[in-house]
């Protein structure tokens, strides 16, 4: 798949590198063409405006501060565009704007499919995605099938399970949690420890 890279910073190396290295094509379009350029040949990308990248192919990974995310993507409409952000207050383990994905495919007329926000920018670069024997499961939130089916199809490229998250108005669920998680884990708590594993007794409840 060809993929556009919104941003030059952490989620965007890391996700793109993974991506490149899954045999997609990443066309990387920051802010600034010299970090976009630095970045792109770091990962073996192309490099290209912001506008480029959101015309470039399949899908575009808006990699960007929440609050800059209506601006970056601009008007995209009908483009898949994958909105990793997590609009939190600075600090404060809250939501600074609950309806930011909403807000992103009103504004920018895109498909956009919430994902990839729920894990830390480390976890994508990791050597291995699969822990406890089971593929890292990746939450979508969106409204377009097709939209969804490419990034399932990304999803998996890279070794994970696609979870069906429901429609983009569960996006501000999935940030929530997300935001709560990170505050939980902030504070020295493993948040994997609240949740036991599901089996078959548990479900026929
Ligand atoms: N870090 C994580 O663990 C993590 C995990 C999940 C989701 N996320 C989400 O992913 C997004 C990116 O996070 P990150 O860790 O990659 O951040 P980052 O390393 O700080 O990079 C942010 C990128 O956004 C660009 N940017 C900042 N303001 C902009 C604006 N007004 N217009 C256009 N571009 C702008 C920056 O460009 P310059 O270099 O020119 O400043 C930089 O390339 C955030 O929304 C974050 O909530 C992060």
């Amino acid at each position: 798949m060809r993929i556009g890279v919104l941003g030059t910073g952490g989620m965007a190396d890391a996700l793109g590198g993974r991506w490149v290295a899954a045999g997609h094509e990443v066309l990387v379009g920051g802010r600034s063409p010299a970090r976009s350029r630095e970045l792109a040949a770091r990962i073996g990308a192309a490099a290209g405006s912001p506008a480029d990248a959101v015309e470039f192919g399949d899908a575009v990974l808006a990699a960007v501060p929440a609050d800059a995310a209506v601006d970056a993507v601009g008007s995209a409409p009908g483009r898949v565009v994958i909105d990793c952000t997590n609009s939190v207050a600075p600090g404060r383990f809250v939501l600074d704007e609950p309806r930011a994905a909403a807000r992103l495919a009103e504004a920018s007329g895109a498909h956009v499919v919430k994902a990839f926000n729920l894990c830390h920018v480390d976890v994508w670069r990791l050597p291995s995605l699969t822990f406890e024997g089971r593929p890292l499961g990746v939450p979508l939130c969106g409204d377009s099938p097709a939209a969804l089916d490419v990034v399932r199809a990304l999803v998996r490229s890279i070794g994970c399970a696609p979870v069906d998250a429901g429609p983009l108005a569960r996006a501000e669920l999935l940030e929530a949690a997300t935001v709560f998680a990170i505050g939980l884990w902030m504070g020295g708590t493993d948040v994997r420890s609240m949740f036991p594993p599901v089996t078959p007794e548990l479900l026929q409840r």
